[in-house]
């Protein structure tokens, strides 16, 4: 990978000078490919999809399918098996109500999920469990952070009907074996949803390889724009699951009396859809699929192993992500002991233009557990240098000093 040139290729880089930016996790910057991608939409061809005879909705309609066949194909599936949603938030709770709705949940039964879950794949089977009278069950970390394989063994039982994890964790960033974890849930009868939000944008994703039922991922994290999502699912289930919600675009017929609606995913995408935003998604995927998925993963490890090796060194720093670049997706989680994290934050912003996130992150019950004020999360992209981690390091140990 040429970092100079894909440096080049995003325009808040250049109108930033100085900019280092290491909240990736939260949301990626875009490059111009994307963001041009959608002002076509816009400038050229705006119409709305699947609803005119015209020549421009039809041009939008070709796009937008052929967007969709790009996502697909980028975590390889069909196009016929993913739904575009907002983000992982939506496909989770669209799963989790429409399997309700099919009856897939009765009293006593359990839903699995990790102790590291983002509140996006927690609250949803949380609340299912609450109106269900189902059991939520919650498996351990390892001390480094990864799942506790053992204790997930444990916890599935006759009696599962769902395990729901991340591939990788927002905040302590580690990479589950999702393909065994598929493999537990099926063995004993229950279904699997994996969260990919945090994995999409990093690793090479097969969900055929995977094999779980579900596997949702979000733009935004992976160049693409805000405000668009995916969920794969096996096509199977997309066959047997009612809507989500419900609106125009997913019928076959409508009176008064009732409503048919239409088959397989189609049936999941009510309303006028992100169409701009599935351009730029699919533009995302292209520009990803050019530098090779492998490529990307292998720079942020070298720059995961020099971040671990500068903050390391710090005294008073406390690291909770793995140690080991290979298990991990591009993360440092830390706390500087006496400093308060969103103080840690604004120092770094201030004094070198360096962009984390600071908090609970959405994971509130395992930042909680290691910092009830919250933690600190530089996070890695393919766009960040060596050099931005030095500094990163160099400032830490100053801020350090100062506060201390
Ligand atoms: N889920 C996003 C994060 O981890 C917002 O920061």
């Amino acid at each position: 990978m040429n970092l100079l040139n894909l440096r080049q290729d995003f325009p808040v880089l250049q109108k930033n000078p100085g900019l280092i930016y290491l909240d990736s996790a939260a949301t990626s910057l875009k490059p111009r490919c994307v963001i041009e991608a959608m002002d076509a939409y816009y400038n050229e061809f705006t119409a709305n999809t699947g609803r005119g005879s015209h020549r421009l909705s039809r041009a939008a309609t070709e796009k937008f399918e052929k967007a969709r066949e790009e996502a697909a194909g980028f975590v390889g599936a069909k196009e016929s098996e993913l739904i575009f949603t907002k983000n992982v938030t939506e496909s989770v709770n669209l799963a989790a109500v429409s399997l309700e709705r099919m009856g897939h949940f009765k009293g006593g039964d359990e839903v699995v999920v990790g102790f590291f879950e983002h509140h996006a794949n927690l609250i949803p089977w949380q609340q299912l469990c609450e109106r269900t009278g189902g059991k939520l069950k919650v498996v351990k970390l390892n001390p480094d952070f990864t799942l506790d394989m053992e204790d997930l063994r444990r916890k599935v039982t006759k009696k599962t009907k769902m395990v729901s994890m991340a591939h990788v964790a927002n905040t302590v960033a580690s990479i589950q074996p999702v393909k065994e974890i598929a493999g537990i849930a099926h063995d004993s009868g229950a279904l699997c949803f994996i969260d990919g939000a945090q994995a999409v944008p990093h690793l090479e994703v097969d969900v055929k390889r995977i094999g779980a039922d579900f596997y949702g991922f979000s733009s935004h994290k992976m160049l693409g724009p805000t405000g668009i999502g995916a969920l794969y699912a096996k096509e199977e289930l997309l066959g047997k699951m009612p809507p989500y919600n419900y609106g125009g675009g997913i019928i076959k017929s409508v009176s008064f009396e009732r409503t048919e609606f239409s088959g397989g995913r189609a049936k999941f995408e009510a309303g006028t859809q992100p169409i701009a935003e599935a351009l730029g998604l699919a533009e995302a995927c292209r520009y990803l699929k050019k530098l090779g998925p492998g490529n990307v993963h292998d720079h942020e490890k070298k720059l995961t192993a020099r971040a671990l090796d500068a903050m390391g060194s710090i005294e008073g720093l406390g690291m909770y992500c793995p140690n080991d670049p290979d298990r991990q997706a591009g993360v440092i989680l830390f706390d500087v002991k006496g400093i308060d994290p969103l103080d840690f934050g604004v120092a770094l912003d201030e004094s070198r233009n360096i962009a984390v996130r600071t908090g609970f992150m959405c994971a509130e019950p395992v930042v909680r557990s290691i910092n009830p004020k919250g933690l600190v999360r530089a996070s890695f992209y393919l766009y960040n240098t060596m050099d931005e981690i030095r500094i990163l390091g160099e400032q830490a140990m100053a801020i350090r000093r100062s506060f201390g």
